[in-house]
């Protein structure tokens, strides 16, 4: 066990740092076997440290070796510092000094992807969170703030391009074939945006003339193989760079924004000052080798990075507690950006969709914490979809709460009075009361408890009265140290239909809303009345998703078709569709258990039958809308609103259901697929892939019929698609839907994708992917095989992630399989990646951590395979932190 492991950080324990750093200048010298940091860095003792903070300095610093040591020029001796675990201290320094210090650091040996490393033969970092101290040793703390110059040395010819921060103010050659770049970042930054690359990359260039009339240089790098793959990314750059200016009045400011591509990366992306680090997953594309999903993804990333350049560089966290400071207002930035460029509706299908399945699941787990969590082992495990996504609804709610004019009133002044700060979520929340004037007391409560608040609704209607009531009461369940919950503030949007779907005007307390309002729940039970209403009327609540909550209300099947057909707001009508299939799927789960036939109300066939109808004869309509209303609700939703999981009756009800509905409109499902067939040249647009989405659904549910003609519709599809899109989705229908009928096609068909795509990495990846993924029973044999091709490699995130990570999230019956084979499979490479790479091994975790949601026999599997990772030898902190968490 090492010494860090099991050592908590609480943030009541937060004190200013005790000294500053106002300069840092590094110079990083690259060399094959090992790299030579020196680091100079102008110190002095904080105004605002704490009186009981010792004199002593102490820095961070971990897996180098310190070479020498010196304190305004003059060399430490052995007894004048002591260094222990992660820390070098320093035990007497000035009020005002300078530190030097050179360390050796291997980087061709960090397989954790952490710190300086190598990706392929490119050197690159990564220093969020607290990777800047595997670098050099300083004070690796957010709040710290600092300019940075960066010099680099390395061979010339093996890495001709040497990039940092900031902007390029020097570069020459060297002795021995070496050469050097100079960087200088003027803004003052913490550790962790800091960033360096050397490699032989080529750039895209192009640029942007920023609202100010300001002309930036765009610049991304990647290998000269990926060069007709950053179009894409290019583009969205600009999009991202505009919206920033138009929306919130943000302009950039540095004269350069560069962008580097790499392909062993454990996110998705790296905001680093003007130096930004994707995966490369993250931003090449072209269409030839990347899907509509991941051009959408790809866009929304590169707005993410952009715009925390303001939201997270400019202003800052104060400490890690804050992370949602950033990423949640970040993400927030990135989903409007998104809804803007594409279909608003849609988009907010999918996050909320994304947010219900894995996010109150891990907010009912046993890593659940707040927005804004109190402790942590390892800050490395708190880059969850709750700091992420629910972060994210907050500010949203916020946004929503004040009114477009009032929170562009708050971000400009937030951004006013924090710019170069590191501050807290705190400082957020009351700038957005400052300038609305409204009291976000119990608001704030979304930030400090953990738990998804549970809204459980009933409305009456009294036809004598003219009055519709509906009563909302609110819980929130326990989460791990958090037994009682005060009750939240819930802003919960509502709109009444009549019988024929009608918007009914809406009347309360004396006063007209018009059509849609916004009820305040703030008690643990509310009455709602509404006034005038002339008929019983059908609620249409949670409009645009509103809260992100749990809201259940007994609705009738006949008023969920209603709905379904009429709600004008996207997320309710096709929330109904969910709640719709769901209630059928819960009937025909029901018929299961007792060993009754299988009965579909006919209700179900005669509203799917409609969407399709709606498809075919209404040319205007949003196609990516009609998918969304055509999808049953995924196995992983299914799974996590259930008291207990029954892992194979989902799958087997789901899948029954599926064909049921494939079979009853079979020729509706043929007719819409040949509508939405196209020989146009590919373009991504949001109506093109809108159509592709639409057209690939329905022929999922043709592949499902065990029937010769729709296999050879999806083998015309694979062979005559100009794109990724088509041809992937015509392989995934087959491996999808296995019949014996069509087993030789498959097979037929993957080898061939593989033998055209096997030098795309990407593509290679989605191959991977959509096998290990497949959702069929017994999977876990293929997996293994697939851990042997010669395309797999356990120490790249991304293949990690095609094959064990696909296998594990999203094939339940194969990784839930009763013998324990996928659990013991998960413990192995669990095991092994704690010793490669620690943050992936225990993301990799987590469907181990649910144990509870199961019966008996699986839990104690499951038990079972985390107790082995327990005690294993040498686990890291990353690891150890999600394991002994959710044994307990
Ligand atoms: N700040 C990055 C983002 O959200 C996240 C990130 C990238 C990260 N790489 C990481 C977090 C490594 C932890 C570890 O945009
Ligand atoms: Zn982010």
């Amino acid at each position: 066990m090492k010494e860090s492991q099991g050592k908590t950080v609480y943030l009541r324990d937060y004190q200013p740092p005790a000294y500053l750093i106002d300069e840092t200048h590094l110079v990083v010298r690259l060399f094959e076997d090992r790299t030579l940091v020196h680091a100079r860095l102008a110190m002095r003792r904080n105004p605002d440290a704490s009186p009981e903070s010792g004199r002593e300095l102490v820095l961070n610093g971990a897996n180098m070796e310190l070479q020498k040591l010196t304190v305004d020029g003059r060399e430490l001796a052995a007894n004048d510092y002591t260094v222990s675990g992660e820390t070098l201290t320093v035990s007497k320094v000035p009020d005002k000094f300078t530190v030097e210090c050179d360390t050796l650091i291997k980087p061709q040996e960090n397989s954790t992807l952490e710190g300086l490393y190598k990706s392929r033969r490119m050197f690159c970092t990564q220093c969020e969170a607290e990777g800047f101290r595997k670098i050099t040793y300083y004070l690796d703390r957010p709040d710290v703030l600092s300019s940075f110059t960066t010099r680099i040395e390395a061979d010339k010819a093996k890495y001709p391009v040497l990039l940092s921060n900031g902007n390029n103010i020097d570069s020459g050659d060297l002795e021995d074939g070496r050469h050097f770049a100079t960087w200088e970042d003027p803004f003052k930054k913490p550790s962790y945006l800091f960033a360096l690359v050397a490699g032989d990359l080529e750039s895209v260039d192009s640029s942007f003339t920023t609202c100010s009339g300001r002309e930036v240089q765009l610049r991304i790098f990647v290998e000269s193989k990926d060069l007709d793959k950053c179009d894409f990314a290019m583009g969205a750059l600009k999009r991202s760079m505009r919206w920033d200016e138009e929306v919130y009045g943000r302009e950039y400011d540095l004269d350069i924004f560069m962008i580097v591509a790499v392909d062993d990366f454990n996110m998705g992306a790296m905001e680093n000052k003007g130096l930004n680090i994707f995966n490369s997953s993250c931003v090449l594309a072209n269409p030839a080798t990347s899907t509509d999903q991941a051009f959408q993804r790809i866009e929304s990333i590169v707005g993410h990075e952009y715009f925390h350049n303001w939201s997270g560089n400019r202003v800052t966290c104060r400490d890690w507690f804050q992370l949602s400071l950033k990423e949640g207002f970040t993400v927030y930035r990135d989903s409007e950006f998104s809804a803007d460029m594409g279909s608003r509706a849609v988009n907010r299908i999918e996050d909320v969709s994304m947010l219900r399945t894995v996010q109150f699941a891990e907010d009912a787990g046993p890593m659940a914490h707040s927005v804004r969590p109190e402790s942590y082992m390892e800050i490395s495990n708190f880059y969850t979809v709750t700091i992420y996504e629910k972060g994210a609804e907050v500010v949203r709610m916020q946004a929503n709460l004040l009114g477009p004019e009032l929170f562009r009133k708050g971000t400009d002044r937030y951004f006013d009075n924090f710019d170069g700060m590191a501050v807290t979520t705190e400082d957020f929340v009351s700038t957005m009361e400052e300038v609305s004037g409204l009291d976000l007391g119990q608001f704030r409560r979304w930030y400090s408890q953990a738990g998804t608040p549970k809204l459980e609704c009933s409305g009456s209607y009294d036809a004598g009265a003219q009055t519709f009531t509906l009563t909302i009461r609110q819980s929130c369940p326990p989460t791990p140290g958090h037994p009682e919950k005060d009750p939240f503030y819930i802003p919960v949007r509502v709109g009444l239909l009549d019988e024929y779907g009608k918007p009914v005007s809406l009347h309360m307390a004396g006063r007209e809303h018009g059509e849609d309002i916004v009820l305040h729940l703030a008690e643990p039970s509310q009455d709602f009345v509404f006034e005038k209403v002339a008929s019983r009327p059908v609620p249409a609540l949670l409009r645009g998703f509103s809260a992100p909550v749990r809201l259940s209300y007994p609705f009738a099947r006949d008023d969920l078709m209603l709905l379904m057909q009429f709600e004008k707001d996207g997320f309710v009508r096709w929330e109904a569709a969910q709640q719709l299939a769901l209630q059928v799927i819960n009937d025909l789960m029901d018929s299961r258990q007792k060993g009754n036939k299988k009965e579909v109300d006919q209700r179900l066939v005669t509203a799917y039958e409609s969407v399709l109808e709606l498809a075919l004869g209404d040319a205007g309509i949003d196609k990516a809308m009609v998918a969304h209303l055509l999808l049953l609700p995924t196995e992983a939703y299914l799974a996590e609103i259930a008291a207990e999981v029954d892992v194979d009756g989902i799958h087997e009800v789901r899948e029954f259901l599926r064909r049921f509905l494939a079979e009853q409109l079979e020729m509706k499902f043929l007719a819409v697929y040949e509508a939405c067939l196209s020989g146009a040249d590919y373009v991504y647009t949001a109506d093109e892939s809108a159509r592709r989405s639409l057209q690939n659904t329905v022929l999922n549910y043709l592949a499902s019929l065990d029937k010769p003609e729709h296999w050879q519709r999806v083998r015309q599809q694979y062979e005559r698609a100009n794109n990724m899109t088509d041809s992937s989705a015509a392989l995934r229908a087959l491996v999808n839907n296995p019949s014996a009928g069509s087993a030789m096609m498959r097979d037929e068909l993957l080898a061939h994708f593989y033998e055209k795509w096997q030098h795309e990495t990407l593509v290679v990846e989605q191959w991977l992917l959509m096998q290990s993924a497949a959702m069929v029973p017994d999977n876990l044999p293929q997996v293994v095989k697939l851990m042997a091709h010669p395309a797999f490699d356990i120490r790249n995130p991304n293949k990690v992630r095609s094959v064990i990570g696909a296998f594990c999230f999203n094939n339940a019956v194969s990784f839930h399989k009763l013998d324990g084979t996928g659990y013991e499979f998960l413990a192995d490479q669990v095991i092994t990646l704690n010793g490669i790479n620690p943050q992936i091994a225990s993301r990799l975790l987590t469907p181990l951590t649910r144990w509870k949601k199961y019966g008996q026999e699986r839990q104690s599997l499951m038990q079972q395979a985390l107790r082995r990772i327990l005690a294993a030898p040498d686990l890291s902190p990353d690891v150890y932190e999600v394991v002994s968490k959710s044994l307990n």
